[in-house]
């Protein structure tokens, strides 16, 4: 038998731990071949080659390079790039996830290839569409083939766009497969006494938002906050290229980078990450996947953005939008016991891939 061929598309930092699961599920099956194709959207080791490390994941099958740019540029490259894959090994099934710009660019390439495909991560939105993920997240699903949604919330987005009910699938959240995978080896890391930090008495900062670092006067008030709050307790900032540029061409950079307790560190590969979130006071972060990392682990978040595509992690998790003007106050109010604790949301359990690996079946096997 002439094996089922899958692809599954890795571009950015936060898709690596949502294919792992994936690969890993479909490597015990034989009757079928994933194969992992790289865009190269992150290319940094700490940004990429770590992280697959990390989650046991064999280099990339194929690599496009495609490196940065600007949007349009990123989104053509990857078209161009992967279209010409598809000309010579042609997959029985493209498997996409979360919401960069390659997402939408692989999505667009299979459905004019008539190739099935499955966005993983479906059904989330924001309703901001001044996100560039949010246009990925509206583009990609209006075109695939399978929706795998995280959450009930997801499958009524897409039940009020109108998406046929045999198309909406819930799967689970497969980035918390990643981390039940590789728990103990989690658990090993012991990184906060590596970086100086006593467990249970220290937040962790990341952010990369272009609404919260491309400007100056957000970024430096930001950062004015963040200093403050340092004074309270112990920071970690594990610093996104995109905000080390903002930083330096604002000349923020020598202030925060000399502010005792306040440690500016490159960005952190998964497992050391994991280990920091695992024993944090709080979060902070304009990042999506952190909001459910924080909620699983019943870590208090404070989200710095209007709105959030994960409102789950709100309803049901630790996380809480804020204003970056009231950062210092809301760091307060954790800091004296007022938080929500999580209750951990539906199909949250470390068993999505297998599930997706039964819906692949259906798909391919029938
Ligand atoms: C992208 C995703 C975002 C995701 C984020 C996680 C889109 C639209 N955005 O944003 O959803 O939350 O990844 O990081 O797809 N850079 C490096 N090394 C790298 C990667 C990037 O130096 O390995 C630099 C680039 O040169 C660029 C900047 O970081 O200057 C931004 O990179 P880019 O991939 O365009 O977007 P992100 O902000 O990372």
């Amino acid at each position: 038998m002439t094996k089922k061929l899958i692809h599954l598309i890795a571009a950015a930092r936060p898709n690596f731990m949502k294919i792992a699961p994936l690969y890993h599920a479909l490597s015990k099956e034989d009757w079928c071949e994933a194969r992992i194709i790289h865009t190269g959207q992150h290319y940094d080791a700490n940004m990429s080659d770590d992280i697959f490390k990390d989650l046991m994941l064999p280099s990339p099958h194929i690599h496009l390079s495609v490196g940065t740019g600007s949007h349009a540029e990123q989104v053509g490259n990857v078209m161009i790039a992967y279209e010409k894959i598809t000309q010579t090994e042609r997959p029985d099934l493209l498997v996409i996830v979360g919401d960069v710009n390659s997402t939408a660019a692989c999505a667009m390439v299979a459905a004019k290839e008539h190739i099935k495909v499955a966005h993983l991560e479906a059904g989330l939105r924001s309703g901001d569409r001044r996100m560039p993920e949010e246009i990925n997240r509206l583009v990609t699903d209006a075109i695939c083939d399978y929706l795998w949604t995280p959450s009930s919330d997801a499958d009524e987005h897409l039940r009020k766009e109108g998406h046929p009910e045999n198309r909406i699938i819930r799967v689970g959240n497969i980035m918390l497969d990643s981390y039940e995978m590789i728990r103990d080896k989690i658990n090993a890391e012991k990184s906060p006494a590596k970086f100086g930090l006593t467990e249970g008495n220290y937040g962790i900062v990341t952010m990369h938002r272009p609404s919260n670092v491309d400007e100056k006067p957000i970024l430096e008030m930001l950062m004015s906050q963040i200093i403050e709050v340092s004074q309270r307790l112990p920071l970690l900032f594990a610093v996104h290229p995109r905000t080390k540029n903002a930083l330096q061409k604002f000349d923020l950079w020598g202030k925060a980078n000399n502010t005792q307790n306040l440690t500016l560190v490159e960005p952190i590969s998964y497992r050391p990450f994991m280990s920091l979130v695992k024993t944090a006071k709080l979060i902070i972060t304009d990042s999506g996947g952190i909001q459910e990392e924080a909620t699983y682990l019943n870590i208090p978040c404070l989200t710095l953005r209007e709105n959030t595509e994960r409102p789950i992690t709100i309803t049901e998790g630790t996380n809480k939008l804020i204003k970056p003007e009231s950062l210092l106050k809301d760091v307060d109010s954790v800091l004296s016991g007022q938080w929500a604790s999580s209750r951990k949301p539906e199909l949250w359990d470390g068993k999505t891939a297998e599930r997706i690996v039964t819906e692949i079946k259906k798909i391919l096997l029938n």
